[in-house]
């Protein structure tokens, strides 16, 4: 039996975990950095970040058209609800984050571009929206950070338990 997501799963999978790890280094970043207006990096984090939401759409539907394989025979019932979970917050938060981060620059009145391309304003700028959808932002990622920390977990516990999950993805 067909125990592999399907290739176009796979490889988003990793192009997307790529684009992630970007996004949290810039993210960081620049946000240590303000002071200094490194907007290029904004313009980098904001771009990439409407690019993932793109890219977490097309995920989604192609993870609704295709088989998710049966969980491996030697994973406990338990263990993979907690594992289903993970994956579905994760989901969750990869849809929370960009909407929340565009959110965050159009209600403090800044615009969003694409590479270059403008984008229109979709949120209106509010100033007593500011500090939730900041806050939503900032510990949208922290929560996501945690949940792809328990993805690893789950990953290296089953690779120490000899229950080879990495070939699913890879
Ligand atoms: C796709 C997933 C995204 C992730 C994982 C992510 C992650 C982050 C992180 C970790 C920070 C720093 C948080 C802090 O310490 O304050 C941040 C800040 C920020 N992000 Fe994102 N982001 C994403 C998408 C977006 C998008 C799509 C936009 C806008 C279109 C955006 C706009 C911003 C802005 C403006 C800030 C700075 C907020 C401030 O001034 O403090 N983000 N993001
Ligand atoms: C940004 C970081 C990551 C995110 C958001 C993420 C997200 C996901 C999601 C949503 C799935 C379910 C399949 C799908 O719909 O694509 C998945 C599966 C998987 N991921 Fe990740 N992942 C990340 C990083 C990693 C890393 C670094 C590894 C390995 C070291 C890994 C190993 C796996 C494995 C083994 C599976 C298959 C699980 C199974 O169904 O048995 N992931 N990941």
């Amino acid at each position: 039996m067909n125990d592999k997501y399907h290739g176009f799963i796979r490889t988003l999978h990793w192009i997307m975990f790529v684009l992630f790890v970007i996004m949290f280094v810039f993210g960081f970043v620049m946000v240590e950095f303000e002071d200094s207006q490194p907007w290029a990096m904004f313009d980098f984090h904001k771009s990439t970040g409407v690019l993932l939401f793109g890219l977490v759409i097309i995920r989604l539907l192609a993870r609704w058209i295709t088989d998710v394989p049966p969980p491996a025979a030697e994973i406990s019932a338990t263990n993979h609800r907690i594992s289903k979970s993970v994956i579905h917050f994760m989901y969750l938060l990869m849809v929370i984050l960009p909407i929340s981060g565009y959110a965050v620059s159009n209600i403090a009145g800044y615009q969003v571009s694409f590479y270059g391309l403008e984008l229109p304003q979709i949120f209106p700028k509010n100033e007593d929206w500011e500090s939730i959808t900041h806050i939503i932002h900032e510990y949208g990622a922290y929560i996501f950070l945690g949940f792809i920390g328990l993805h690893l977990l789950g990953v290296i516990t089953h690779h120490i338990k000899k229950i080879e999950i990495l070939r699913r993805i890879t």
